[in-house]
């Protein structure tokens, strides 16, 4: 079987988790097919972050050794991210010094620990508000401020890998174009203000409703401040309900059309901002989309390896492209 690994001339990456270690077909095909590994959740603050204000390394250090044993790169996933409101910090919000010591102690500790390990990092994720036109209120924007937050952190994480390269990382880029405008406005103003910003994520996660040309259009976009692109979560979901599509049939073509577009847009990008093309998971019985509170349909089928590791056909339309 070919290795996507061996067919690009950029990193191939998919995101695991290491409780998903020994299931059935998942090691053989996450350590051959991929050169690159993203941690789904092992090096977040809901992972690593104790209650105590301690911090647990095992499942990063678990997954930075897999990368390690199969030649893959680590991309660490994400040092800042609005879900996250710890109470450890929650209680520093009052004394704003107090607040930013901490909050680079963590990123430092963390950026820190994956030194030498973690060739890039996401730093802020998802930095836009869903209504694609504010930028979005957290504890962090709330303690350090909307700029003060995003600056601090990518000082931060220089500071503690100065060789790690640096990503902004956001969804539906592809969906919502105003989203796109004021996601690069963000990056632009902060690359104005001498943040070191190394390359922009699109996630693409996305639906099988979506219409054709959308993602060729974002990537366009997204290249036009020159930084690398990492396309960095992609996987095709069936949850529509959509009227357009309704058989099952329609929809697996559409699933197909829509990885070979992604594809097809990644490798018309200049060789310097090709950084890697990353699927959200290696088995469809991986995928977040299986427990997601709000999917109904529990037997989605979103990426390229079926529920016993076997090669599917968004596997073999990948194989083709590339
Ligand atoms: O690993 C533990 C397991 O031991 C425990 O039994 C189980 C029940 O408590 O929880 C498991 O941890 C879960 C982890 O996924 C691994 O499955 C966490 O509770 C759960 O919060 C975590 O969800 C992750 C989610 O981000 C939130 O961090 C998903 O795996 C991950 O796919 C998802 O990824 C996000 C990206 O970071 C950002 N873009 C959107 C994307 C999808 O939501």
């Amino acid at each position: 079987m070919p290795r996507l690994r061996d067919l690009a001339p950029f990193r191939i990456g998919t995101e695991i988790v290491s409780d998903e270690f020994g299931r059935p077909g998942f090691d053989a095909a996450a350590s051959t097919q991929f050169s690159q590994i993203t941690a789904g959740f092992e090096m977040k603050m809901e992972y690593i972050l104790q209650q105590d204000g301690s911090l647990r390394f095992e499942g990063g250090d678990r997954i930075a050794e897999f990368c390690k044993a199969h030649n893959q790169a680590l991309h660490g996933h994400t040092l800042i991210w609005y879900i996250d409101r710890p109470a450890t910090f929650q209680k520093l919000v009052g004394d704003k010094r107090a607040f930013d010591r901490a909050y680079g102690n963590y990123i430092q500790s963390v950026a820190g620990r994956y030194r030498g390990l973690a060739r890039s990092w996401d730093v802020v994720n998802e930095p836009v508000a869903d209504d694609g036109v504010s930028l979005r209120e957290s504890l962090w924007t709330e303690a350090l401020g909307q700029e003060g937050h995003f600056i601090r952190a990518h000082e931060e994480a220089h500071a503690a890998d100065p060789d790690a390269l640096l990503f902004v990382n956001e969804y539906h880029l592809e969906s919502k174009p105003h989203k796109r405008r004021t996601f690069l406005k963000l990056v632009e103003s902060m690359l104005k203000r001498g943040v070191k910003i190394d390359g922009i994520g699109t996630q693409t996660h996305i639906d099988v409703d979506l219409p054709p040309g959308k993602i060729t259009e974002a990537m366009r976009d997204l290249a036009s401040l020159g930084l690398p692109i990492h396309l960095s979560e992609i996987d095709v979901s069936f949850q529509t309900e959509g009227v357009s599509l309704k058989s099952k049939a329609e929809k697996q073509a559409s699933q197909l059309r829509l990885y070979r577009e992604a594809m097809e847009s990644f490798v018309a990008l200049p060789e310097r901002q090709q950084f890697a093309f990353t699927i959200w998971g290696v088995r469809d019985a991986d995928s977040w989309l299986r427990t997601a509170t709000w999917v109904k349909d529990k037997t989605d089928q979103p990426l390229l390896f079926d529920d016993m590791g076997q090669p599917k056909e968004t596997f073999w339309t990948l194989v083709d492209v590339l």
